[in-house]
């Protein structure tokens, strides 16, 4: 179910409240603790005790230790907390079939690798001049419908929702219904009632697209998996297709989108990349560190009682990755809190680490790069339409991110 993690239980909203004025920076709950050390106990907004951990090598241990389950709903600690229909539909065989984000090894190892083997360098550099036409083709029609436009609904969201369409291989008829029935299912914080109808229904779609692809394979990932494990069930094929939707399509999009904000907000920095088109390689690595979209997790479980740096975690416990703070550890960078597209290519905590570490990142950087250069090049004069303080941040969503951007360019 893609949609159990914004509905599962989190932490209070002040750890996830951005200081005003400081839209790129962590929050500042959060930071305050990473200033104290790298592994804290806190406590969920249900009063159970959980461990943030803000350190950047103690968060990349943790995403490394087999002792970390990412499978949260095995705990029953965790389930009882969910609402009963949601708790059956975690629970359920059908749901959970190919949604291997959630699943440990060796369970996750055997998804893990039919998957690579569909993302390979020849799809990656088929899908690339795929990428450049549906970046072109958004940015002309934003330019011959005026002056001015919301960033997020003209670009961010559009880009990588065609993207996975091309990737699965959805045909051009139904991506109008694709897109439609994919935003409803990323809306924010829809009751569980919604989520589940608009999750229904995306997944009727897909088994549409499994059996068509069954029926007559092309050239894409979906026919390719088909094809590479022809054992796969429906029910898994629907599981991994929903998975690749959900995680890269908000995620892109809020880099887009976020990332073209903080570049106007950094007028010296977004002049250099103007300036040498051939840092954005680089700079599309420093805006994931330093932008850290995923801004409170990865999450795991302990599946026995752990020790990290120190602090004693218990067996079952709630263990939160703070991607933010970690990606600005003074022990790892050099003026961590600075944007600088020219840092020679940062590592970071962006896409994770680990068996799970993010299978579409050579696809998302693709986007990015290809993406933010066609932006800038293209809409010269791009500025914000209202003022900074204006822009309406998803503080509150699992992504970070803004809900929209008006921007205006030079005719
Ligand atoms: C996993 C971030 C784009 C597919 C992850 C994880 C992170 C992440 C942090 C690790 C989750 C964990 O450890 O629990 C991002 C960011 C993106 C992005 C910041 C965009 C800038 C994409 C795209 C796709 C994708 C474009 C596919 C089309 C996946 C999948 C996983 C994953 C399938 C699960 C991998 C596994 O469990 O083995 N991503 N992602 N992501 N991502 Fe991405």
């Amino acid at each position: 179910a893609p949609s159990q993690d914004r509905l599962a239980l989190r932490l209070p909203a002040e750890y996830n409240e951005r200081t005003p004025g400081c839209p790129f920076d962590p929050a500042a709950h959060q930071a305050e603790l990473g200033a104290q050390g790298p592994v804290h106990q806190v406590t969920m907004g249900d009063g159970d005790p959980a461990w943030l951990v803000t350190g950047h090598d103690e968060a990349r241990a943790v995403l490394a230790d087999p002792r970390m389950s990412s499978d949260r709903f095995r705990s029953r600690r965790v389930l009882a907390k969910l609402p009963p229909e949601l708790r059956a539909r975690l629970t359920d065989e059908s749901g959970r079939a190919g949604n291997f984000i959630t699943m440990d090894p060796p369970e996750h190892t055997r998804y893990r690798k039919l998957l690579t083997g569909q993302f390979t360098v020849r799809r990656m550099r088929q899908l690339t001049p795929r990428v450049h036409e549906i970046v072109t083709q958004h940015l002309d029609a934003m330019i011959a419908s005026g002056r001015s436009a919301d960033l997020v609904r003209a670009f961010a969201l559009p880009v990588p929702s065609l993207v996975i369409c091309e990737l699965l291989g959805v045909a051009y008829e139904d991506r109008a219904e694709f897109q439609e029935r994919s935003s409803t299912l990323l809306r924010l914080n829809a009751p569980t009632d919604e989520l589940l109808k608009a999750s229904d229904e995306l997944r009727a779609f897909m088994l549409g697209l499994v059996r068509a692809k069954r029926a007559e394979p092309t050239d894409d990932l979906l026919s390719g998996l088909i094809e590479a494990a022809p054992e796969l069930t429906d029910d898994e094929l629907i599981g991994i297709s929903l998975l690749l939707l959900i995680a890269g399509h908000e995620t892109t999009a809020n880099m887009l989108a976020l990332g073209t904000f903080a570049l106007l907000e950094h007028p010296e920095e977004l002049a250099k990349l103007r300036a040498d088109p051939s840092l954005v390689e680089g700079a599309v690595e420093e805006l994931l560190r330093y932008l850290s979209i995923v801004h409170l997790g990865p999450i795991r479980t302990t599946l026995e009682d752990v020790e990290i740096a120190g602090v004693a975690i218990p067996a079952d416990s709630t263990v939160i990755i703070s991607v933010p703070v970690a990606n600005r550890d003074p022990r790892n960078y050099h003026h961590p809190d600075t944007l600088d597209v020219a840092r020679p290519r940062p590592s970071h905590l962006a896409f994770g680490h680990g068996v799970h570490q993010c299978l579409g990142q050579q696809l998302a950087r693709v986007e990015m790069v290809v993406g933010f250069t066609e932006l800038l090049k293209r809409l010269p004069g791009l500025k914000l339409d209202l003022p900074a303080a204006e822009v309406p941040l998803r503080s509150d969503m699992l992504v970070y991110g803004v809900h929209s951007l008006p921007v205006t360019w030079d005719a």
